[in-house]
């Protein structure tokens, strides 16, 4: 059988043809909806080739396996190839299934009828391809899948005229990328030496599913991306030329609050996002430079900002891509997003934007809806929502810098708890450790090679068949047991629990849980069922507080067994085998309290939140001064206050080990400062190298843990050979050395909003070649961690020392550099296995780097890093100084702020120079005079 370049084409009936759009200049008589049968205008390709150059990664293996339904529009070049050299192309599609295979989209080139190739996406296999009539190619990802949203892909031909046409074509298949900069469409480009006059786009599946809602052709760019909606570049005059606010407040300083003119304030609902209560709320009297428009069209409602195109923006959430978020395009609907399959969404929702002046100054929105929306911030801010969603308050922020800017986000969203300090160790993690003896053997393993942990995961094959809050009977007799212990070697242990319980009836989970009638509904009003680990599932209605309730109430005798830490998992919720791997969007929840019933849609962003919120509570209700920690997968903005989240399940490939520096960055400047990627990767084997580095740069996000997933190879730190466990130690040895310094950093974070990790344009913000640096971070203000791998990187200008810790490592393949700040004071404890070795105040070496006026500072803060003692005034804070002398410098402490301050301790001082470290010894409470020798080259 001959393969055509595509499928078996089917005339589709009504499937959205209508809504064409095309240049008035042009004739488009031509384009129409035809049916072709496979087989009949396969040709071969005579000349042409694309670059594969850059195509490393995919290899050429997988076979084009389409063969069904195509809508199809044919497309007469001959009119547009007159007007232009250059000739613009985009379309949108709609109504994609995700879940139906055999689905493809792309463009396709012809001669009078007859197919040359073609270029598309087979999103079975996940690939883009070239096609030609004896089969296809693998020419890179095809990351277009946008699950059941709007999808387009744009190209742009080149022509110049020869004997024949030579032309070049360029595709870009990616939803997000900067459609403007010209260097993103190397993706796939290839030259081309054929007549055609015709151009075919077609995208199919076996279920029509599909629609073709808009194509365009143009001969410029500028008409191309003007949309009416929000994927297009450019931003229709009906959405830019809308109306100004109705209600328009002033809350604070330098906080504003914006409502639709059409906004039913009555309907408002309950706002998950903002924590703080605004006492002085008045009206607006003058007119801010930053300032939204309303509208509503094409069924939805849009909020648009018309910003500078100088300005940068960053934030919201967990976005793939880098650290810089011009250009992009992301819906915010939680999504359980296995391998990051999916561009354009991921498992938490940050509908808030930061903006950075080239001057420095920043600004933030907050579009304060949890219902299903898109951001789009290719031509200015423009936010939306279906037109059925309730109206919704937006905030504006204006700050100084943008750590001030984060600051205040805190002040309105809420800030973290104070961690237990444990949390902020290492912490090893796979899908499974079972049974327990493995997992004892995890804990012998770690103390026996001396690489520090703080803590061992349990994933849910520690479950009785996955029934949440049971144990299975043989891997686990004993879990109170295990957890003794763990404890007994130091660690602490994290157990999962999955918010849904399975449907069966004399389970006591279900059971209970029936009986207070706790499920989510369907429309229809009956339990909704899923499917999830356990079979078939049913799932919490956490907007209803007796559910809430029921859920916290469950944790008193899971955590009776000696647990310590919750990690919330699939709470976005994921249903498996159901459209958009979740539940119904007309789902029914029946909220109560500030809640007002809803459907699925305007509460899916938030039911993680909601989960990690009761399972909080529960652990509260169970050990009132034990700083819970709770680790989630799905959340919201705001959801800071109730847990730390990672990152979901990545890949063990070298990309999503890059992404992780911007998501993680991107996060913390979203409200978020606690949390981190699954190191090593958790889809698929890493290999000892790309450990290593991870390892090496994982020790320094604030939420450090290993992971793999089920059936993966071991991915310990010892698993991988001597090599990556050397790496592994030495970076995770520093990261407890670094402890002092990172306690303090999340008590500042729990203090006053700030962010952990930083993206290094923090430390400089008017220096606009550092906006986009994300290949290294910063930890605080005063340390900035350069991995190995990183090239070519933009660092602030200004007095940076080498800060080596532990030992002379320069030869070592793995390590991330690390830059101490001039002018500041960087507290290193001593080498532990644990936390759990830790008691509130603890030995410390001063690491000074005088700034170029021959000072520094530094603060310190200690606790019992358990308990809420804290709160009435157990702990001290320490601020040091230090200033040159002749000949030397001079060390003191400054001021001690509470119950726990000393009038004697004797510190180490690490006083590093342009040339090397020299060392003092003394007590802080008195002054501490270092003569320079730099005569060391690291900190013991
Ligand atoms: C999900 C989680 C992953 C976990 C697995 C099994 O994929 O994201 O971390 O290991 O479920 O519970």
């Amino acid at each position: 059988m001959r393969l055509s370049l595509f499928f078996v084409l089917t005339v589709l009936v009504g499937a959205g043809f209508s809504d064409v759009i095309f240049e008035e200049n042009f004739d488009c008589r031509q384009i129409s909806q035809t049916a072709v049968k496979s087989g009949e205008n396969a040709v071969s390709v005579s000349k042409g080739s694309l670059d594969f150059s850059w195509l490393e990664e995919t290899g050429n293996k997988l076979l084009h396996k389409g063969n069904d339904v195509d809508a199809v529009w044919d497309v007469d070049i001959e009119p547009y190839r007159k007007n232009s050299k250059t000739i613009y192309i985009s379309f949108l599609l709609r109504n994609l299934n995700p879940d139906v295979k055999h689905s493809f989209a792309g463009l396709g080139i012809y001669n009078n009828g007859n197919e040359l190739f073609g270029i598309g996406n087979d999103f079975e296999s996940n690939y883009f391809k070239y096609y030609y009539s004896g089969g296809s190619r693998i020419i890179g990802k095809a990351p277009t899948l946008v699950d059941g949203e709007v999808h387009l892909i744009a190209a742009r031909i080149d022509f110049r005229k020869g004997k024949k046409d030579k032309f070049t074509i360029w595709l870009d298949p990616l939803v997000r990328r900067d459609l403007n900069d010209q260097n993103e469409w190397k993706i796939a480009r290839g030259e081309f030496e054929f007549d055609f006059n015709e151009l075919r786009f077609r995208a199919g599946d076996e279920n029509n599913k599909w629609e073709f809602d808009e194509l365009k052709i143009a001969t410029d760019w500028d008409s191309l991306f003007e949309y009416d909606n929000s994927p297009g570049g450019k931003v229709s005059k009906a959405i830019k030329n809308a109306e100004l606010p109705g209600r328009s407040e002033k809350l604070d300083k330098d906080v504003n609050r914006f409502y639709a003119k059409y906004a039913d304030l009555e309907q408002v609902p309950f706002s998950f996002a903002i924590a703080k209560e605004f006492e002085n709320v008045s009206r607006l009297q003058e007119t801010p430079g930053l300032r939204p428009v309303f509208s509503k069209t094409n069924g939805r409602k849009y909020v648009y900002f018309d910003t500078p195109a100088e300005d940068d923006f960053y934030g919201i959430g967990e976005a793939q891509g880098g650290l810089k978020r011009n250009g992009y395009r992301i819906v915010f609907y939680n999504r359980d997003n296995y391998n990051y399959r999916i561009p354009d969404k991921m498992y938490q929702s940050h509908p808030w934007v930061m903006g950075v002046r080239p001057d420095g100054t920043a600004y933030g929105i907050i579009f304060d809806t949890t219902w299903k929306s898109e951001i789009d911030l290719r031509a200015g801010i423009l936010f939306s929502v279906p037109g059925d969603a309730l109206d919704f308050p937006v905030y504006t922020l204006e700050a100084k810098n943008p750590s001030r800017l984060l600051e205040m986000l805190g002040e309105i969203t809420g800030k973290i708890d104070m961690p237990p300090r444990w949390a902020i160790g290492y912490q090893q993690c796979r899908y499974s450790y079972y049974p327990d003896s493995r997992v004892r053997e995890i804990a012998r393993e770690f103390r026996q090679r001396q690489i520090p942990c703080d803590v061992i995961w349990l994933d849910i094959h520690y479950m009785d068949g996955y029934r949440i809050f049971t144990f299975d009977p043989e891997r686990f007799p004993n879990p109170k047991g295990l957890n003794d212990y763990l404890h007994t070697k130091g660690f602490k242990n994290v157990w999962m629990i999955d918010p849904a319980p399975k449907y069966e009836e004399g389970y006591s989970v279900y059971d209970s849980g029936s009986e207070i009638d706790a499920w989510v509904k369907t429309k229809d009003g009956e339990d909704y069922i899923g499917k999830v680990w356990p079979g078939k599932t049913v799932f919490p209605d956490y907007t209803i507080p007796r559910v809430r309730k029921w859920w916290a109430d469950h944790y008193q005798d899971f955590l009776d067994q000696g647990v310590d830490g919750v990690w919330n998992d699939m709470n976005e919720p994921a249903v498996f085998e159901a459209k958009g791997h979740t539940m119904p969007p007309d789902n029914i929840h029946r909220g109560g309290g500030k809640l007002k019933p809803g459907k699925h849609i305007q509460y899916h962003n938030v039911y993680g939140y909601l989960m990690i919120k009761a399972t909080r509570e529960g652990m509260l209700q169970y050990a009132p001064n034990k700083r819970p920690f709770v680790l989630s997968r799905a959340n919201f903005l705001g959801g800071q206050r109730f847990g730390a989240t990672w990152t979901g399940d990545n890949g063990s490939t070298w990309a999503h080990l890059e992404q992780s520096i911007p998501m993680s960055l991107n996060l913390s400047l979203s409200g978020q400062p606690f949390n981190g990627p699954d190191i090593g990767g958790f889809v698929g084997d890493a290999t000892p190298q790309l450990y290593a580095h991870w390892i090496s740069a994982g020790a320094y996000f604030p939420f450090s843990r290993s992971h793999t997933a089920n059936g993966t190879k071991n991915h310990e730190p010892w698993s991988f050979g001597e090599e990556t466990e050397k790496a592994s130690r030495r970076a995770l040895n520093k990261r407890y050395r670094l402890m002092p310094y990172l306690y303090t950093l999340f008590w500042h974070s729990h203090k006053n909003g700030s962010a952990v990790m930083k993206p290094v344009f923090f430390a400089d913000p008017d220096d606009k070649s550092l906006r986009a640096e994300d290949q290294v971070f910063m930890l605080g203000d005063n340390l900035i961690v350069i991995p190995k791998w990183a090239e070519d990187v933009n660092l602030p200008e200004g007095v940076f020392r080498d800060l080596e810790i532990g030992d002379n490592e320069k030869w070592d393949k793995y390590q991330c550099k690390l830059l101490q700040k001039g002018g500041s004071i960087i507290p290193v404890g001593e080498k532990v296995q644990s936390t759990e070795e830790l008691g509130a105040v603890n030995p410390i070496t001063l690491s000074i780097v005088l700034d170029e006026n021959g000072k520094a500072s530094g603060r310190l803060y200690e606790d019992s890093g358990k308990g809420y003692e804290f709160k009435e005034g157990e702990f001290v804070v320490s601020n040091f100084k230090a200033e040159r002398t002749d000949g030397g410098i001079s060390v003191t402490c400054d001021k001690q702020v509470g119950e726990f301050a000393y009038d004697k301790r004797f510190v180490k001082i690490a006083w590093i120079t342009e040339n090397g470290i020299s060392f003092g010894y003394g007590d802080i409470c008195k002054e501490i005079e270092v003569m320079k020798t730099d005569k060391f080259e690291y900190i013991e």
